[in-house]
């Protein structure tokens, strides 16, 4: 048993930690600081859907794949087509969705005819305005990615977007680490094009708006704002989970993400600062389009929540420019073309190296 004494050394510690981070973060507004402390207490979850019913809050959505059949491969992909519209006539607002549990990964590629090897598309008869790169760390979440393909091809789509979409796997059974697989990703991707937006996506959460524009803003964008999970609104202020978007430029200004944080939490919030630390903010589209719905699920085998988060977010000021893309290593192990996606599976090592 523990004494009543250490206990209340154990306490003082923790209340000492906080004193740190609130003291680092002083010279942010108190709105900040009072953010950091609902994020320190937030505990991670363990399921993507609360009790409540919020899916429907009035809405019916539609089917996603409506608007696309009459899309066809006849249409040519030559030069000097037209532009796209700037408004997409595909879009229609919001999407309806389930998880039917027969659905099979042939029927997905079976539904989205127009995407190529490697999961690419490029709109039939004009010319794409944006080119996104959608990146999603993975491992052991096929049934979710499954899903996320089910609906983002058609989301996308209906955008008239030119996209890729990359599936960065961690290879191994080391602790997950969501952050440098995005580093990892970013480069690879744009090593084989030039994309001029990337969205860092996390593979259980399904957009339910395609007025949810995948495109950039002039600033890093968040665009998971309203999950489920969280009442449809956002969390906290400097929450930046979920799904963020970011030009090249954004991301190496930033120096990209951090290749640290092992395990669940802080890492997104590390991000958040880093956004600002770099000179810019965080854009959001508006709390009606920007609805996610997250795939219910266990906490993950091998993303233990990662202790060292606050002592090492409380540091983020000092350590962003020495580590993230300029300090990112790794060894590509394979690179599958498939039909849906393009797979990177990849050796990241541990935070004691390769
Ligand atoms: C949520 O509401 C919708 C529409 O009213 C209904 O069809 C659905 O069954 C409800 N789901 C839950 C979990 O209550
Ligand atoms: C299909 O596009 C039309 C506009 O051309 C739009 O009004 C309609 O909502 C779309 N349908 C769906 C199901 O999204
Ligand atoms: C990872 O864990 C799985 C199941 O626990 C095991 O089958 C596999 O061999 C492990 N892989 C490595 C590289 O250790
Ligand atoms: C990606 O490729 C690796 C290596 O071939 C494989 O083990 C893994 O299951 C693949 N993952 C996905 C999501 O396709």
């Amino acid at each position: 048993m523990i004494s009543i004494q250490s206990k209340w050394r154990y306490l003082f510690m923790f209340l000492g930690i906080q004193l740190v981070v609130m003291a680092l973060l002083s010279r942010e507004g108190y709105q900040k600081r009072v953010t950091y402390f609902i994020r320190i207490f937030r505990k991670p979850d363990t399921t993507g859907v609360s009790g409540r019913n919020h899916t429907s809050a009035g809405v019916i959505g539609g089917d996603v794949y409506a608007n696309l059949s009459h899309l066809s491969k006849a249409l040519s992909h030559g030069d000097g087509m037209p532009y796209c519209p700037k408004t997409s006539p595909l879009t229609g607002g919001p999407i309806h969705i389930s998880f039917p549990s027969g659905l099979t990964i042939s029927e997905v590629q079976r539904k989205n005819p127009l995407v190529v090897r490697g999961g690419r598309y490029r709109p039939p008869g004009c010319e794409a305005r944006h080119r996104t790169a959608i990146v999603i760390p993975h491992r052991q979440r096929e049934h979710h990615l499954k899903f996320l393909l089910y609906y983002l091809h058609p989301f996308l789509q209906r955008q008239q977007l030119s996209y890729g979409i990359y599936v960065i796997h961690q290879a191994g059974n080391y602790t997950f680490n969501r952050a440098k697989l995005m580093n990892v990703g970013f480069r690879e991707a744009m090593r084989e094009e030039d994309w001029d937006c990337l969205f860092f996506h996390d593979v259980d959460l399904i957009p339910e708006d395609d007025r949810n524009l995948y495109t950039c803003d002039t600033n890093p964008k968040h665009a998971a704002i309203a999950m489920d999970k969280f009442g449809y609104k956002l969390p906290y202020k400097m929450y930046f989970g979920g799904v963020s978007a970011l030009t090249p430029l954004h991301y190496l200004k930033m120096n990209g993400f951090p290749n640290n944080y092992w395990g669940w939490g802080g890492e997104d919030d590390d991000i958040g600062v880093r956004v600002s630390l770099a000179g810019m903010y965080i854009t959001r589209p508006s709390l009606k389009v920007g609805r996610y719905k997250m795939i219910k699920h266990k906490l993950d085998k091998g993303n233990d929540v990662n202790p060292k988060r606050f002592s090492m977010l409380a540091k983020t000021r000092q350590t962003w420019k020495m580590d993230g893309m300029n300090t990112v290593e790794y060894e590509i192990i394979s690179r599958q073309y498939l039909p849906l996606y393009t797979n990177i599976t990849v050796n990241i090592g541990t935070e004691h190296g390769l």
